[in-house]
C-alpha cells in the first residue's frame, strides 16, 4: 500500500470514529452544537466529505432537532414531505420527533453502478430503513403526482433544480416550506427559486442550523403570503 493510500485510510478511520462518537446511525443521538468534537467536524473542511457520505449535506445537531421541533409545534405543522431528500436523514430526525412524513428522492445507486452525479451520497442504514418502511419514495419528482402536506422540506436543492420544488408547491396547497441551504449566489438552488420564495412566501421563523467551513447555510420556515 502506498503512502497516499495509507494516509487516506487513516484519515477515513479517524473521521468515521469522530462521526460515530457524535451521531448514532439512526440519528436518535445527536451532538450538542457546543461540543468541541462537533466544532472540529464543523470547522474542518475534510470532515464535510465524510459527513456527506455518512448522512448528507445539512449539518444537524441536537439544537437543530430541538429548534425544528419547536417551530413545527408552534405553527401546528403535523406532517411534511421532504423533496430531494438524499439519504433521508432530515426526514428521519423529524420522524424520530413524532411528526408524520415522507421523503422523496432519486434512488442512490450502488457503489459499483456509481457512474453519474449522485452528490457523493451513499445507501446509508437510514436510507435503507426508510425505503424498507415505505417512508422513502424513490423516483423522479418531476414525474410524480404531488401529494398534500402541511409543509414541504428541502435541503440542499441542486443548482438549477429549484423549479422541482416550485412546481410541487404550485400544484399543492402546502402552507409552509422549510428551506435549508444558501441564498442568492450560493451553491444551492438558483435565482429563479430565490425570487419565487421572495414573491410567494414570507419568512416565518429561522431554525437553528450550523454551517460547515466555507458554507453559509440557513434553515428558514417560510409561510405562504
Ligand atoms: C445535493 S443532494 C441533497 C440531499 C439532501 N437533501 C441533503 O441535504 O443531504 C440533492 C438531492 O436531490 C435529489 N434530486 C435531484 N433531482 C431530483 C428529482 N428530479 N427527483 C428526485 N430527487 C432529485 C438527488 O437525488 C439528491 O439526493
Amino acid at each position: 500500500m502506498n503512502l497516499d493510500a495509507r494516509f487516506k485510510m487513516y484519515e477515513e478511520r479517524e473521521a468515521l470514529r469522530l462521526l460515530d462518537k457524535l451521531w448514532s446511525w439512526d440519528l436518535k443521538k445527536l451532538p450538542d452544537a457546543n461540543d468541541p468534537d462537533y466544532i472540529e467536524v464543523r470547522d474542518n473542511m475534510m470532515m464535510r466529505t465524510w459527513y456527506i457520505r455518512r448522512f448528507g449535506f445539512a449539518l444537524v445537531s441536537k439544537q437543530f432537532s430541538d429548534s425544528i421541533t419547536q417551530v413545527f409545534n408552534e405553527n401546528k405543522i403535523g406532517n411534511f414531505v421532504e423533496l430531494m431528500a438524499g439519504t433521508g436523514f432530515i426526514t428521519k430526525i423529524l420522524l424520530n420527533q413524532g411528526f408524520q412524513g415522507k421523503a422523496i428522492t432519486l434512488e442512490i445507486p450502488d457503489d459499483k453502478d456509481h457512474k453519474g452525479i449522485h452528490w457523493g451520497l451513499k445507501k446509508t442504514p437510514v436510507y435503507k430503513q426508510l425505503v424498507d418502511s415505505g417512508d422513502m419514495i424513490l423516483g423522479d419528482i418531476t414525474e410524480m403526482e404531488p401529494m398534500e402536506s402541511d409543509c414541504v422540506v428541502v435541503s440542499w436543492i441542486p443548482q438549477g433544480a429549484g423549479y422541482v420544488v416550485k412546481d410541487w408547491c404550485e400544484k399543492t396547497s402546502c402552507e409552509y416550506l422549510v428551506v435549508i441551504g444558501e441564498g442568492y449566489g450560493g451553491c444551492t438552488a438558483d435565482d429563479d427559486f430565490h425570487d419565487y420564495l421572495e414573491n410567494e412566501f414570507k419568512v416565518q421563523k429561522r431554525i437553528y442550523i450550523d454551517s460547515f467551513a466555507c458554507i453559509h447555510d440557513d434553515c428558514i420556515l417560510y409561510k405562504r403570503k
